[in-house]
C-alpha cells in the first residue's frame, strides 16, 4: 500500500519500547500495519511476547511481527533477530494458515538448544549476580554473534552447511567446554544439534529471503514501512540499566542493524500509564505493597513468554525521558490507561533527588534514586468505551496534558482496554 502525503511517500515509522518492554507495542503494531505495506520486526528474540487481542481472541506471537493478522502486509523478520526454531517454524505455519505472508532474513542467527541450556546454567549459578533472564538462550546467542560465529537460517539448507558453521572459530566446542562448567546436564552432541536445525529446513527455508534489500525495494517503490521493536529503551544494550539488560539494541539502533539506514517519519515510543519491570535491576518508582499489587491484578501483569509476575509501579517520566532522548523519539502512546482507573489518587515521578538533570541513566544512579512526585486525582468510570480524548473523564484528560506538558513531545493514542479497537487515535500517525 502507498500512502502519501501531499504527493511525497510517507517515510518509515517504528514502534519502540520506551520503557522495560511490555507496553503493548504489539497492538499499536497491529492497529498501524492496517495501513502498512511492510512490517519489519528487528531485534531481540522469543523473550519477546506480543499480544494481539481481536474480538476477545488472543493471540500472542513471539518472533513474528504482529502484523501478521494483516494478511495485506509482507511481514519481514530481520537479520538481527535470533530465532528458536521451533517458535519460527510454528509462527510461521500460523501466519500461512492466517494467509499473510512472512519471509525471515537468511542471515539471522539460531538460537541452539546449547544456547538456552547456558543462559539458563549461568543464571542458576549467578546468585546476587543474577539477571533475571528470560531464560531463552538470547544472550549466549547475541554472544556468539559478536564473536564472529553463527548458524544462520539459510544454513539450514544442508547439514554440511550447519556443521561447517559449528564448527568456526570452535563455535560448538567452547560453548559445549562453557555449558559443562556451568553444570549443565544433559548437553546436546554436536551431531544430535546439526540433526535438530536441519529437521526444521522444510518448514524454514521456503520462506527465507534477504530481507534489507528486499525492503529497500519496498521503500523504493514508495510501500508504506513500520518497524516493529522488541523489549524497550531501558532494556537497551548499550543506553539502559547495564547489566540488567537484554542483549540487543532495543531502539533505532537495532533497526539499523537489521534494514540498514533507513528515513523515519516518526518515531514513536510506546508506554504504559504506569510502569513495570521484569527480570532483576533497578526500579526506582516500584510499588511492593497493596497499590503495585492492585496494578498487576487489575494489569494483568505476568509475562506473556514466562508467566513471570511483572514488578509494577507508577509512571516514571524521568526514565522515560532518557529513553526519549536516546531514542529520538518523537511521538508516544501511552497503553492501559484504563488499568488506572478507580485509584483514588495517581502518582507519577518527574524526577530523581540526587541525580543531576543532565546525568545519563545508569544502574548506579538508578539504584540511588530518590523519586519526585507529583499526585494527581484519579477517576472511578470505566474509559474502555470511551472513543475520543473528550469522552475521557476531566482528570484523566488532564494526566495525559500534564504528561505531554512534563516529556515535551505529543501523546498521540491511549489505550483504553485490551481489545484491538480499544485505543484513542487523537492525531493520525501515518
Ligand atoms: P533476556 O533478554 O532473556 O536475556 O533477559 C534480560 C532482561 O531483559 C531480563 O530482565 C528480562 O526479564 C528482560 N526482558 C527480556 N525480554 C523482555 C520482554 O519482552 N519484556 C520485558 N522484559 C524482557
Amino acid at each position: 500500500m502507498r500512502l502519501t502525503l501531499g504527493g511525497m511517500v510517507m517515510p518509515a515509522v517504528a514502534i519502540i519500547g520506551a520503557q522495560w518492554g511490555d507496553e503493548g507495542k504489539g497492538k499499536v503494531v497491529d492497529l498501524l500495519a492496517e495501513q502498512a505495506g511492510v512490517v519489519a520486526r528487528y531485534g531481540g528474540g522469543d523473550n519477546a511476547g506480543h499480544t494481539l487481542v481481536v474480538n476477545g481472541d488472543k493471540r500472542v506471537v513471539h518472533l513474528v511481527p504482529s502484523g501478521i493478522l494483516r494478511p495485506d502486509a509482507l511481514n519481514l523478520v530481520g537479520k538481527g533477530v535470533v530465532c528458536k526454531l521451533p517458535v519460527l517454524a510454528q509462527e510461521l505455519s500460523l501466519a500461512q494458515a492466517l494467509g499473510t505472508t512472512v519471509y525471515a532474513d537468511q542471515s539471522a542467527p539460531v538460537i541452539l538448544p546449547i544456547h538456552v541450556i547456558i543462559d539458563q546454567a549461568r543464571e542458576q549459578c549467578a546468585g546476587v549476580g543474577k539477571i533475571g533472564t528470560t531464560g531463552r538462550g538470547i544472550g549466549p546467542c547475541y554472544e556468539d554473534l559478536t564473536a564472529r560465529r553463527r548458524v544462520t537460517l539459510g544454513d539450514l539448507a544442508s547439514e554440511d552447511r550447519i556443521r561447517a558453521a559449528l564448527a568456526a572459530r570452535n563455535f560448538y566446542n567452547e560453548r559445549v567446554g562453557l555449558a559443562d562448567m556451568l553444570g549443565a546436564e544433559r548437553i546436546p552432541s554436536l551431531d544430535e544439534t546439526i540433526a535438530f536445525c536441519f529437521s526444521y529446513r522444510n518448514e524454514i527455508c521456503p520462506h527465507l529471503k534477504d530481507t534489507a534489500s528486499l525492503l529497500r525495494r519496498e521503500i523504493e517503490t514508495g510501500t508504506n514501512v513500520l518497524f516493529e521493536g522488541a523489549q524497550g529503551g531501558m532494556l537497551d544494550l548499550m543506553h539502559g540499566s547495564y547489566p540488567y539488560v537484554t542483549s540487543s539494541r532495543c531502539g533505532i539502533a537495532g533497526v539499523n542493524a537489521s534494514f540498514g539506514a533507513v528515513l523515519l517519519g516518526k518515531v514513536v515510543g510506546v508506554a504504559k500509564a504506569y510502569a513495570t519491570r521484569v527480570g532483576e535491576g533497578p526500579f526506582p518508582t516500584e510499588l511492593t505493597g497493596e497499590v503495585g499489587e492492585r496494578l498487576r491484578e487489575t494489569g494483568g501483569e505476568y509475562g506473556a513468554t514466562t508467566g513471570r509476575p511483572r514488578r509494577c509501579g507508577w509512571l516514571d517520566l524521568r526514565a522515560l525521558r532518557h529513553v526519549i532522548q536516546f531514542e529520538g523519539i518523537t511521538h508516544l502512546v501511552l497503553t492501559k490507561l484504563d488499568v488506572l482507573s478507580g485509584f483514588k489518587e495517581i502518582f507519577v515521578c518527574t524526577d530523581y533527588e540526587g541525580v543531576s538533570q543532565y546525568e545519563t541513566l545508569n544502574t548506579e544512579n538508578l539504584e540511588q534514586a530518590e523519586p519526585t512526585w507529583i499526585k494527581f486525582d484519579g477517576w472511578e468510570t470505566n474509559i474502555t468505551d470511551c472513543s475520543t480524548f473528550e469522552d475521557l473523564p476531566n482528570v484523566a484528560q488532564f494526566y495525559i496534558t500534564a504528561i505531554e506538558g512534563l516529556l515535551g513531545i505529543p501523546v498521540v493514542a491511549i489505550g483504553t482496554g485490551p481489545d484491538r479497537h480499544d485505543m484513542i487515535f487523537r492525531q493520525p500517525i501515518w
